[in-house]
């Protein structure tokens, strides 16, 4: 077999057999075909497509390219979460202990964050002692315990989709649908977990845009998950907005044990509820009514709340942060963002917002920076909200003093507003079983 003709073969728009994708896959990771010529063929491919069997055949292998987590010994009750990326979304640190706490086994490995999307490694890590790193045994042994583990991804699951995605990174064919959709969905198989439920966010946050191809991308990866034996659901959920009013990891782990206290009930709150009865859903079994009621009891009577405490105290995390959260960190500075201008907010361009959090040290421009768990924004009016000159927007915390003038500059250009009251928007679009 040789590289060239699959290559000219994708290129001209025919399909390939799963003999062909596996020898793509296979030299690719091991070193014998070379970037350039896997290149060509992602290009390929990002004009040409792939049809399902392509698909799953591409994630399935992706999949099995390095290890995988055996899971089997919580049977059907083992569940994973996955968001395409958004600002403020935190709901992973809110679904989890919602869900273990009425019987699900929540698993997830999580990413950190790079550029304008935060990553559930880099909030759990802002909590003192948070272990994101657990042996096999330990992260199995905790699943059993206390129903939840959530660590950062092992070094060697899925190389091809490493190689491959930094590929793609670097030759403009990140945004095509079968490449996104196994490189996703081959983490979230090799990971292991029998329940999968997507998040796919779409807006100016996002890395979808717009509503048609979220959907296409959605209905995909529940194909694909479907056909490869995975139990699946998703939901396209808003992302024109930063999700809540906390972004900055630190920032965020308080926002979300507000909800968890019952305390907060707003839009990340409802977008968890929906995330969190699906996945109750497919593990456990229950009606979509059923579990929503169930969902928002234990949030109601405190079982979810302890049941988060008993996670983070599990993963070594120092749990007095949580019962007071003015004990997590802080970045020094503050600054309060004031309003010009006279009308209402209509919207923000979000994924600007998230660079404001990445200039006061939140985020990472490249994987190698530190980040700053206590940095990052308050968002104290939201779209929709009616705003008069000298209000506060926002306050932003940072430990980079001199960054605060061009903070508060791109914060300011990010915010839309007019003097007619704009029309309220879904915030969950569609959700797909
Ligand atoms: N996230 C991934 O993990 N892979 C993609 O291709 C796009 C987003």
């Amino acid at each position: 077999m040789r590289m060239y003709d699959i290559i000219e073969k994708k290129r001209n728009g025919d399909s390939l057999t799963n003999e062909e994708i596996k020898f793509f896959v296979g030299g690719f990771t091991e070193g014998s075909i070379p970037d350039y010529q896997a290149a060509a063929l992602m290009m390929a491919i990002y004009f040409n497509g792939m049809n399902e069997r392509e698909t799953v055949c591409l994630t399935d292998t992706m999949a099995h390219s390095g290890d995988t987590v055996d899971l089997s010994r919580f049977g059907t009750f083992s569940v994973d979460k996955h968001s395409t990326g958004g600002v403020g979304d935190k709901t992973s640190l809110i679904v989890a202990p919602v869900v273990a706490s009425l019987g699900g086994k929540v698993t997830k490995m999580s990413g950190r964050g790079l550029g304008h999307t935060g990553g559930t490694v880099d909030k759990l890590e802002s909590i003192p002692g948070y272990k994101t790193t657990l042996t096999n045994d330990e992260f199995l042994d905790q699943v059993e315990k206390v129903g939840i583990a959530v660590i950062g991804q092992s070094g060697n699951l899925t190389p091809a989709d490493k190689k491959m995605y930094a590929l793609r990174d670097v030759t403009a064919t990140v945004e095509s649908i079968p490449l996104i959709t196994s490189s996703i969905m081959s983490k979230k198989i090799a990971a292991g977990s029998h329940s999968i439920v997507l998040d796919v966010k779409v807006g100016s946050g996002a890395f979808m845009k717009d509503l048609r191809h979220a959907k296409l991308l959605a209905e995909e990866m529940v194909k694909i998950g479907i056909s490869c034996g995975r139990n699946m659901a998703a939901v396209i959920t808003d992302m024109d907005t930063p999700l809540g009013n906390n972004i900055g990891n630190s920032l965020e782990v308080e926002e979300a044990v507000r909800v968890l206290r019952g305390e907060v009930k707003n839009d990340l709150y409802e977008v968890s509820v929906t995330l969190a009865s699906l996945m109750v859903t497919l593990c456990l079994g229950t009606t979509l009514r059923g579990a929503e009621e169930k969902v928002r009891a234990v949030i109601e009577d405190g079982r979810a709340y302890e049941k988060m405490k008993e996670w983070i105290s599990a993963q070594g995390g120092d749990v007095r942060c949580i019962e007071d959260l003015s004990l997590l960190p802080r970045s020094e500075y503050s600054c309060e963002v004031r309003s010009t201008f006279d009308g209402y907010i209509t919207g923000f361009d979000t994924e600007k917002v998230g660079i404001v959090s990445v200039i006061l040290g939140a985020g990472r421009e490249s994987k190698e920076d530190s980040i700053d768990h206590g940095a990052g924004i308050i968002l104290r009016k939201k779209t929709g909200d009616r705003v008069k000159p000298g209000d506060v927007l926002a306050t932003l915390y940072t430990n980079r003093k001199e960054k605060i003038p061009e903070a508060e500059m791109l914060f300011n250009s990010c915010i839309k507003s007019s003097w007619a009251e704009p029309e309220k928007k879904p915030l969950i679009y569609k959700v797909i079983k």
